[in-house]
């Protein structure tokens, strides 16, 4: 048997960590400057936790975890997405005590056995970002402001944001009552999907892409004219503070997103340049699930993005970003100089310079090839001569130009050399 990743996971090589890095350190600047903190929970928890928390109905607990029992007959599972976890461990750890909200971001590993195409995987990562403890609409619109922010921070443009209200426990289930008695006597031109969802999240039905549902659903009731008097004025705030920040939306009734545990606020980023998977990130308010997994009503607000469609959609738009990983300066060794080579190079890297040299015995030319290759700035070439006149040969590999250094100022010298080290590399 082949031994090779499995569909639907990715081996990421250098060129690519080094872009999903540098796309994250920008990121992670944009949430601290909104006072968001990093959190880290387990990649595996309780199966019962995503059932309670994301609803057993929903399409992700039904047929896409991957859940087994450990060792302990415990039925555990990875985790398909970080909300449920983030909230857990905010009940578990009684951060409601501390100063509120809490906000936190997160960046990791997510698994769904869903069916891999283009920007859908089975091992998928995602950044998301959670604040709990408020309800405060300013929190959603902070929430909404900083999701715009991060895409257009990286130079997306090809998106659009829509917004959406869903009600709250107390408008929801009277309108679901509306919903279905209309499609009570057009059940049977829906898809089988709906026809189950009808069963079990009516809602759900909502956003199905099928053209026969869509259809069917023409008519219908919306949400939007059935929210009660708080869950409309919440709404209206969210609207007003986003257009006090320029944060462009279009409404979109359907939104009601394929977790269960959201209430009120939903909102996603289409971006046009993905195809079939075309949102790059979602979200909305979960003020229920905190009571639904810790019998403690906790208010929260998050989205979630999915770094793997954010990563393809950089790609489409060519964008450019800074590339500082490649050596500096390779250094070409003539002759048994080894043990002095090897000092040299210490001497260097103690200073905070990147450097490489060959570890194959290749010949000189064989040495100025490989430091082309990986993109050395500059070669610096030591032979026994050089070690005799104390002096060694740096050179530019753009330019070709040539100079002697002194061994002794070596470091310092490549140091002022190298000042406004990085230069700049093109994903297309
Ligand atoms: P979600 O809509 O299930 O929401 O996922 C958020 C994002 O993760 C999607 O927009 C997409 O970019 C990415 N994603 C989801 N599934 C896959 C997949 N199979 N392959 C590649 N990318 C994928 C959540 O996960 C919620 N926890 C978001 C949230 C946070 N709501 C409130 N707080």
């Amino acid at each position: 048997m082949k031994l090779q990743h499995l569909r639907g996971t990715e081996d990421l090589f250098p060129r690519e960590t080094f872009l999903w890095n540098t796309v994250e350190s920008r990121y992670r600047d944009l949430f601290h400057q909104y006072n968001y903190h990093e959190i880290r929970t387990p990649l595996l928890e309780l199966t019962a936790l995503f059932q309670r928390g994301i609803g057993e109905s929903t399409d992700i607990v039904q047929k896409e975890m991957y859940t087994f029992s450990d060792r302990g007959g415990r039925s555990v599972s990875l985790r398909p997405e970080a909300t449920a976890s983030v909230v857990r461990a905010y009940l578990q750890h009684k951060i409601y005590g501390e100063a509120q909200p809490a906000k936190y971001y997160y960046i990791g590993p997510m698994f769904r056995y869903e069916r891999p195409q283009t920007g859908r995987n089975r091992q998928f990562h995602q950044t998301g970002v959670e604040a709990l403890g408020s309800e405060d609409p300013a929190l959603d619109a902070e929430i909404i402001t900083l999701a715009w922010r991060l895409l257009t921070l990286l130079g997306l443009k090809n998106n659009y944001l829509l917004l959406n209200s869903i009600g709250c426990h107390q408008c929801r289930p009277p309108y679901i009552s509306q919903f279905t008695a209309f499609l009570e006597d057009k059940r049977e031109r829906l898809c089988h999907d709906c026809q189950r969802r009808l069963e079990m999240n009516p809602l759900r039905v909502l956003d199905c892409k099928q053209k026969a549902c869509q259809d069917t659903i023409d008519g219908a009731p919306t949400i939007l004219d059935e929210l009660c008097i708080s869950c409309g004025d919440h709404f209206q705030r969210v609207q007003s503070y986003l257009q006090g920040v320029d944060v462009p939306y279009q409404l979109e009734e359907g939104l009601v997103r394929g977790l269960d545990y959201y209430t009120r606020t939903t909102f996603e980023i289409i971006d046009t340049n993905l195809g079939a998977q075309d949102a790059i990130l979602g979200g909305g308010r979960y003020d229920g699930l905190a009571e639904e997994i810790g019998e403690r009503r906790v208010p929260g607000i998050g989205f979630a993005m999915g770094l793997e469609r954010l990563l393809i959609s950089i790609k489409k738009e060519g964008l450019s970003f800074p590339q500082s990983t490649s050596p500096e300066l390779y250094l070409v060794k003539i002759g048994e100089v080894h043990p002095q080579a090897f000092c040299q190079l210490q001497r260097l890297r103690d200073k905070g310079i990147r450097t490489e040299m060959d570890y194959l015995g290749r010949s000189v030319k064989g040495q100025m090839k490989a430091a082309n290759r990986c993109n050395a700035r500059y070669t610096l070439i030591l032979g026994e001569e050089e070690l005799k006149r104390g002096k060694v040969l740096l050179r530019h590999m753009e330019s070709g130009e040539e100079e002697q250094v002194p061994l002794q100022a070596l470091p310092d010298y490549c140091l002022e050399r190298l000042k406004g080290r990085t230069n700049s590399t093109s994903t297309s």
